[in-house]
């Protein structure tokens, strides 16, 4: 079986134990904070791709939400899972949420696959081979204005934190009022990456929110970087992002992050 296949046969099996359990009842419980939920799908998801990625891989480094790093080498490729991404979204019965599995080299993904298995829609990319939904080719929107763009702010709810989030949207709202709050992060990229919104802005993600993620909106012509316009390094624990197609990245980057603090 090919890399590409594993890959995004493993997001898939993990979708079919999310699809199975949605809407019954789940047993949670909380991890940092009130809102910051584990239920049992998100563990079973987890062993099961950690299960495979054993069997199929041996003795490659992992990391993954619920159980953290394990065997990680600065030298070698990681396996970096959020076996379910959009927690809370699954746990209240909103459908919304993904699995987002990446093969990930010093840094930089080079494989990645998020699956939404409630819309069957298993987004994927290679680097340097395009990015693809259900087989076909993606890109990014051309879209290259703030004015009227449909954007994703999302920021996490510490005191600085929180200024910088409502700096964002501030900046933002001067511009345009469509503004879309997905819960579910490595979706929301695949969202740029397909043109259904066209630029998402998010602090305090960490790696396995968008290893899959900023590969699959770069190879589908997207722009991803940090708000210094750095490219984005999935060993750094705390991730901000901005991406947008080429043209529209800028804009943020100039005409809004500059005014954000
Ligand atoms: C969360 C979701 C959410 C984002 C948070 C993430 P989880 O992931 O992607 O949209 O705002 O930063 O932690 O906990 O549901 O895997
Ligand atoms: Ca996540
Ligand atoms: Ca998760």
């Amino acid at each position: 079986m090919t890399l590409d296949q594993f890959v995004q046969d493993l997001a898939r099996d993990a979708g079919r134990i999310q699809n199975d359990a949605f809407h019954k009842p789940h047993t949670s419980r909380v991890k940092t904070g009130r809102g910051d939920i584990v239920t049992e799908v998100d563990e079973a998801c987890e062993k099961l791709i950690i299960d495979r990625i054993r069997l199929h891989y041996p003795g490659y480094p992992i990391l993954s939400e619920e159980s953290g790093a394990i065997g990680v080498e600065e030298d070698r490729p990681v396996w970096v899972i959020d076996p379910l991404d959009g927690t809370r979204n699954y746990s209240m019965g909103i459908p919304s949420f993904c699995c987002s599995i990446g093969l990930v080299r010093q840094g930089v993904p080079e494989v990645g696959a998020i699956y939404d298995c409630v819309h069957d829609e298993m987004f994927f990319a290679r680097r340097g081979s395009g990015a693809f939904l259900n087989g076909e080719r993606i890109t990014v929107a051309e879209w290259d204005s703030l004015e009227d763009a449909v954007v994703s702010v999302a920021w996490v709810r510490t005191k600085t934190k929180r200024q910088r989030f409502l700096g964002c949207i501030e900046t933002l709202s001067r511009y345009t009022s469509y503004f879309r709050r997905f819960g579910s992060a490595a979706l929301v990229a695949s969202y740029v990456a397909c043109g259904r919104i066209h630029a998402y802005m998010q602090g305090g993600l960490s790696p396995w929110d968008m290893a899959a993620a900023v590969l699959i909106v770069e190879e589908a012509g997207g722009c991803v970087t940090d708000l210094t316009g750095q490219p984005i390094d999935i060993r750094n624990p705390k991730i901000e992002v901005a991406m947008a197609n080429p043209v529209l990245h800028d804009r943020l980057l100039r005409d809004v992050v500059s005014h954000m603090d």
